[in-house]
């Protein structure tokens, strides 16, 4: 009993975990992005001495965006966020998908182990199949191949480098679930390859309401994009619902956007005496006041760095093909080993 703790213990200081994820490259970063994604992956790849894998999804981008100028775009502002933002790229590999196209070959491999009837059950996809039904569509309506598969292609993104830990949101475990299943089909017919990923879901880590209160989402047409002129965020913020308490009324903070966006961004103490103010029956025009003023000071400093990466894409691209390199040192032996298990590939090396 004893000899076997302490043989798991051992094995789990041993094997260090490896966090993966991807962005997809459609849209501008927004607060909710920033407060539930971005702020702790970089916060942990500059704290811990796990091995942090970020990428930016350009390949996932197409099936929801056939626009090119705005994948483009969005792939830009998404890389100078992050990057502003300081994350530090000689721990962390940071690049974007498209630029390792071992993926791609690793996902037509996945593809020919994944069951259809797997993906059949994706929500993804389930959930265009059900539109379809209400607007009395047929079936297949508007629905991609690329749409289909999609888990196969973030399978291949997870396993290409035996990530560990991958956090995502509530709506993407299922994704990491098939991921699952796929390398364990995988393995099972072709011989131990690939680690079993998990999921990582922060619940925590606050879901930021937009505009209209639901959660912000660009889906919803209801962000805040993070970095907004000073102008533009202050008009943004205006225009958060409110309801029709005059000034003088106490007011619940706990059902309140403007409080709720407040605490995603105030110290304790900060939050307990806007709670109190609100108490008070602080005017909703002094409260957004407030809360403009929280996050500009906070995203003031990184504003600049920002604007400025938008206008030399040529640093940004050459950080994303430094990243894409340290990306291919893995990736390339990695499908190799891979091919030669399911038989196909070079006879000699
Ligand atoms: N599908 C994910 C999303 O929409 C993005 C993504 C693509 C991803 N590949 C991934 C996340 C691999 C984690 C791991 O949020």
């Amino acid at each position: 009993m004893y000899d076997n703790d302490y043989f798991t213990l051992m094995v789990s200081i041993m094997t260090s975990s490896r966090f993966l994820t991807g962005i997809t490259t459609t849209g501008t970063p927004h607060l909710g992005n920033y407060v539930g994604a971005i702020r702790p992956a970089i916060a942990s790849s500059q704290n811990s001495n796990d091995e942090a894998f970020y990428f930016l999804a350009d390949l996932h981008a197409l099936i929801k965006c056939q626009d090119p100028e705005k994948v483009r775009q969005s792939g830009k502002e998404i890389a100078a966020t992050w990057l502003a933002l300081g994350l530090d790229v000689s721990k962390a590999v940071f690049y974007r998908q498209s630029d390792v196209p071992e993926i791609s070959e690793l996902c037509w491999i996945l593809t020919c182990v994944a069951a259809k009837g797997l993906m059949n059950r994706a929500h993804a996809y389930k959930a265009s199949v059900d539109a379809n039904h209400v607007a009395n569509e047929d079936t297949d309506y508007g629905i991609t191949m690329g749409l289909y598969s999609y888990p196969i292609l973030m399978a291949a993104d997870i396993l290409m480098f035996n990530a560990t830990h991958v956090p995502v949101g509530k709506d993407q475990i299922q994704h990491i679930e098939m991921a699952r299943d796929i390398a364990g089909r995988f393995n099972h017919i072709y011989g131990e390859t690939f680690t079993l990923p998990q999921a990582v879901v922060d619940d925590s880590a606050s879901v930021l309401q937009g505009l209209d209160g639901r959660k912000m989402s660009k889906s919803y047409n209801n962000t805040i994009p993070l970095f907004l002129p000073e102008k533009k965020l202050k008009k943004h913020i205006n225009k958060i619902k409110t309801n029709l308490l005059e000034p003088g009324e106490p007011k619940d903070a706990d059902s309140s956007t403007v409080f709720q966006l407040y605490t995603a961004f105030a110290t304790a103490d900060q939050t307990a005496s806007m709670r109190k103010e609100f108490e008070n029956g602080i005017a909703w025009g002094e409260s957004k006041k407030q809360l403009f003023e929280l996050i500009n000071d906070q995203v003031r400093p990184f504003r600049e760095q920002y604007e400025e990466l938008l206008l030399d894409t040529e640093t940004i691209e050459k950080t994303l093909q430094l990243g894409a390199e340290k990306a291919r040192d893995e990736s390339v032996p990695m499908i190799n080993t891979i091919k030669k298990a399911t038989g196909i590939g070079r006879f000699h090396a």
